[in-house]
């Protein structure tokens, strides 16, 4: 994976910590479709009690381990998935696989629609790590900084307290294991190959660093940014640099290129839409007295809609071609959709956010359920957002005194464990209260 892939990919923290003021989400009564909050509560509790027992959140702890140890880049996660897939024979959970390469989706429940689905993601990145610890990466040059190993074992704490509820499932609850999400797209892959058809929603969860460990957040509608990548090249005539006339230069075309395109934000956006170009590499030339035949630059768009994605992907086609004519030069814009495509933008169904909030406050308390704001960081997620009713959840993991404030993507990154328990009866609640929902409300024989 390129680098700059890493800005595409999930959460730019670090931008979005200072903003995370979290606001409290006032609750307002029950207006989820989850049930009343005395049962929601209940189940919620005792989903998390059964997770943190000793040997089950030993096992939690285990498992995350193993695949922190042994991280893989997308699309070659082939011993994660060997060892998602060997959980799940252990739980006698059914499974297909494989979908796109390595992903994996399981089943448990009566077979019968509605079909409810909770997601993790299982790549890794190209980052060395430099945390000194008993289970330190393995894999030189290879991290899960970005939490994906807590994901894909929250996701498996899931199916363990699941699998113990089968028989009372009023539907069935999809687990969706998919490769590939650091730039490679793998929710479009996953979808592509038919894996999530005639699925009505979807839930999916991230850790996040800069939130208390024990509280979630999110929003309702877009919560993260669509986002592309370009790479430009503009050709001109070298020559001598004391004869620009007998040349064509495209060092100027390339100047000119890069601020008009900052002009399609600042003249063509509603200033009051979220919108970024950032042109983030420029190539070109190596004398002093010489110029160039060629220049190349490339960088990042972001949009929280869709119709703006697919927009600022045209005008900065326009822009750059039409801006190099303007210098005599050619130019030529890529936006390597065969390697990566566009993400769409993650945005978040308002029912299905309403219901997983719900469930989010029983479990963990009113207090401890927090008001987003946007971040232009991007997920792939958004693919599953324009196919059916998603929700996406940021979950806390922060405790200062263990260190595990460090931002995504930092090879300092270091997970607090106690997130795991947590995110398994959150996963666990969600689908449950879900199916519960769509067949007439909450019923006792679930609450045991
Ligand atoms: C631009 O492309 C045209 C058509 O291929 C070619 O004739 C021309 O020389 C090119 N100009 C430059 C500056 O590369
Ligand atoms: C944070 O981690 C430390 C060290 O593991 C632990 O003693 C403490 O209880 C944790 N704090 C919270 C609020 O969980």
């Amino acid at each position: 994976m390129e680098p700059h892939n890493r800005f595409i990919s999930l959460l730019v923290v670090v931008a979005a910590a200072a903003a995370l003021a979290c606001e409290t989400v006032r609750a307002s009564g029950s207006t989820s479709d989850a049930g009343s909050d005395l049962e929601l509560s209940s189940l919620g509790r005792q989903l998390l009690a059964a997770a943190r027992e000793p040997e089950f959140f030993g096992w939690l702890r285990s498992v995350r381990r193993r695949i922190h140890e042994r991280p893989e880049l997308a699309f070659q996660e082939h011993e994660t998935s060997r060892l998602v897939r060997s959980e799940l024979d252990a739980l006698g959970i059914e499974y297909k696989w494989p979908v796109a390469e390595t992903g994996v989706v399981a089943s448990i429940g009566s077979g019968d629609q509605p079909w409810f689905a909770l997601r993790a993601d299982m790549d890794a990145l190209p980052v060395q790590e430099l945390v000194e610890w008993e289970h330190k990466s393995k894999n030189d040059g290879k991290m899960h900084a970005c939490g994906h190993d807590a994901h894909t074992t929250m996701l498996l704490g899931a199916a363990r307290l699941l699998s113990s509820k089968k028989d009372s499932l009023k539907g069935t609850i999809k687990l969706v294991f998919q490769p590939g999400e650091e730039g490679g797209a793998g929710a479009y892959h996953m979808l592509r190959e038919g894996a999530l058809d005639q699925f009505q929603a979807i839930f999916g969860l991230h850790v996040l660093p800069h939130m208390e460990t024990g509280s979630v957040g999110s929003r309702p509608g877009p919560m993260l940014a669509g986002a592309g990548r370009f790479s430009a090249t503009i050709q001109g005539k070298g020559g001598h640099a004391a004869n620009p006339h007998v040349t064509v230069d495209p060092i100027l075309a390339a100047a000119s290129a890069i601020t008009a395109l900052q002009h399609i934000i600042s003249r063509e956006t509603d200033p009051l839409a979220a919108r970024v170009i950032t042109v983030g590499f420029i190539e070109g030339g190596q004398a002093l007295n010489v110029i160039p035949e060629i220049v190349r630059f490339g960088g990042t768009f972001r949009s929280m809609t869709s119709d703006g994605l697919y927009s600022l992907k045209q005008r900065i086609g326009e822009v750059i071609e039409l801006q190099a004519a303007v210098h005599r030069c050619n130019a030529t814009v890529d936006f390597m959709e065969e390697k990566m495509r566009l993400y769409p933008a993650t945005v978040n169904d308002e029912t299905m956010y309403g219901h997983a909030k719900g469930v989010s406050e029983a479990l963990l308390g009113e207090s401890r359920v927090h008001l987003l704001p946007m971040t232009m960081g991007a997920e792939d997620f958004g693919f599953y957002s324009e196919k059916m009713r998603t929700a996406f959840f940021m979950i806390g993991m922060k405790n200062a005194t263990l260190g595990s404030d460090k931002a995504l993507h930092s090879p300092y990154f270091f997970l607090d464990e106690e997130v795991l328990p947590i995110g398994a009866a959150l996963h666990a609640a969600v689908a449950i209260s879900y199916l519960d929902g769509h067949t007439g409300g909450i019923r006792a024989d679930t609450v045991r």
